[in-house]
């Protein structure tokens, strides 16, 4: 039978020709893994006289799927890299009552308290059902008050930085990561004048600490108002030399670095404004810099990212250089040119994230804290 080997022959021929074409990429979805969601850029891009717009990036999440969160929100199948071939997401810790400045816990009268999770306490098998494994309060020294931000390890310790409470300063801390849990200040002013309000803090691969500072404090009644503008700063552990590296932003806010240390990324949380309102005309913001090999300022400062959803708070940077931030909506993800890949779409504000060894991202949001295991391993040792 000769004809049907000829139309075989042809039907090869023409799904050859179809494989490589721009057509079959474009229709071809690989199989996603459960808890993802594409959403196809095209799929948004016209919406129409009628069609249904966002008023508020801070009321309300980009969920066109109407997905229940949390769930992996893919924008670029690159994300799948990211994510690896059985990612999951999962809440594994949450305390209702408990969120510090919204629900009254920390303020001008009250310190903010600092916990610790242990990840052994995990069960094996993660798959997106909620549990709430135990958070131990740390009994830290009253010389830190209102913590924002950590790195570590540093030298064997953690680094805490602490916003200041009325008039007890901001200051950047080591804290011994075992009980007694005891504390060295190793900066609580800029020669003589007290900092903002230290906001939050990373070790560049040079060792040297970098951090920022910002007016929060003050917009949320807890710190008297600013002496100086909102800055990033350079601290040399070694001799206690302090400069600034990097100026002219509305609200400075989370840092990271490349893992070789050439790129600085720092948010701009300008959007969100405290007691004076939230406003969207102001940046929420992702800009990136070049740091100078000599003399380590921020050089060369360009637009990086643009969030969709609340501002940009925390930040990190994983091993092949795509950047996570903490938004209004969740961790949203870039790659290195900025193209937002997907999300870790929780449907709450994400503040902060940090990688715990290689494909776990712990995420803190608000009430709760969720776990990825994804694929994605930190840039530094320090994350
Ligand atoms: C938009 O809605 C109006 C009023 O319901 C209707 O007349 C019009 O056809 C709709 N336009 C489109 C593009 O669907
Ligand atoms: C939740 O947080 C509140 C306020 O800090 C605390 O009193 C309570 O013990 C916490 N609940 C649990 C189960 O940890
Ligand atoms: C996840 O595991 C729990 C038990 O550990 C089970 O009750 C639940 O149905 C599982 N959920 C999914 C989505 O597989
Ligand atoms: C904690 O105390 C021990 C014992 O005095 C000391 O060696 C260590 O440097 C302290 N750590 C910090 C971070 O202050
Ligand atoms: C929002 O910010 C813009 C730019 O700074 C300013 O012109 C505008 O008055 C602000 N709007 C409100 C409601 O504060």
């Amino acid at each position: 039978m000769k004809i049907p080997i000829l139309v075989c022959a042809l039907a090869y021929a023409v799904f050859t020709f179809a494989k490589d074409s721009a057509w079959y990429r474009d229709t071809v979805t690989p199989s996603l893994p459960p808890q993802a969601v594409f959403v196809d850029p095209q799929s948004f891009a016209v919406l129409g006289a009628n069609g249904t717009f966002r008023q508020s990036s801070f009321d309300s999440g980009f969920n066109p799927t109407g997905t229940e969160p949390p769930f992996f929100q893919i924008f670029d199948l690159a994300f799948l890299e990211v994510l690896g071939k059985a990612p999951t997401i999962t809440e594994i810790a949450s305390n209702s009552t408990n969120d510090g400045g919204p629900l009254g816990m920390s303020d001008i009268d009250h310190n903010n308290k600092v916990g610790r999770i242990d990840l052994k306490d995990l069960p094996a098998n993660l798959n997106g059902t909620a549990i709430n494994i135990p958070v131990t309060e740390l009994d830290l020294p009253p010389t830190i008050q209102m913590t924002n931000g950590g790195t570590g390890p540093f030298r064997g310790n953690i680094l805490l930085i602490n916003s200041g409470r009325g008039p007890l300063p901001p200051s950047i801390t080591l804290v011994n990561p075992n009980p007694p849990h005891n504390a060295t200040v190793l900066l609580d002013n800029f020669f003589g004048r007290q900092f903002n309000s230290l906001n939050d803090i990373k070790v560049h691969p040079s060792g040297k600490i970098f951090f920022t500072d910002v007016v929060y404090g003050w917009l949320n009644h807890f710190r008297p108002e600013p002496l100086m503008p909102n800055q990033v700063y350079r601290l040399d552990p070694d001799t206690g030399a302090v400069r600034v590296v990097a100026t002219d932003f509305d609200k400075c806010n989370g840092i990271a670095f490349t893992g070789d240390g050439k790129i600085a990324y720092i948010a701009d949380t300008g959007a969100s404004g405290g007691f004076l309102g939230n406003n969207q005309t102001e940046p929420a913001t992702i800009y990136a810099f070049d740091v100078d090999p000599k003399t380590q300022v921020f050089k060369n400062r360009r637009i990086f990212a643009y969030a969709d959803a609340g501002v940009p708070d925390g930040v990190q940077v994983d091993t092949e250089g795509n950047v996570y931030a903490g938004c209004g909506d969740g961790v949203q993800v870039w790659n290195d040119e900025g193209t937002l890949l997907g999300k870790f779409f929780l449907g709450t504000t994400s503040a902060n994230m940090v990688f715990a060894g290689k494909g776990r991202l712990v995420i803190m949001a608000e009430t709760k804290i969720f776990l990825a295991e994804i694929a994605a391993s930190p840039s530094l040792f320090t994350s």
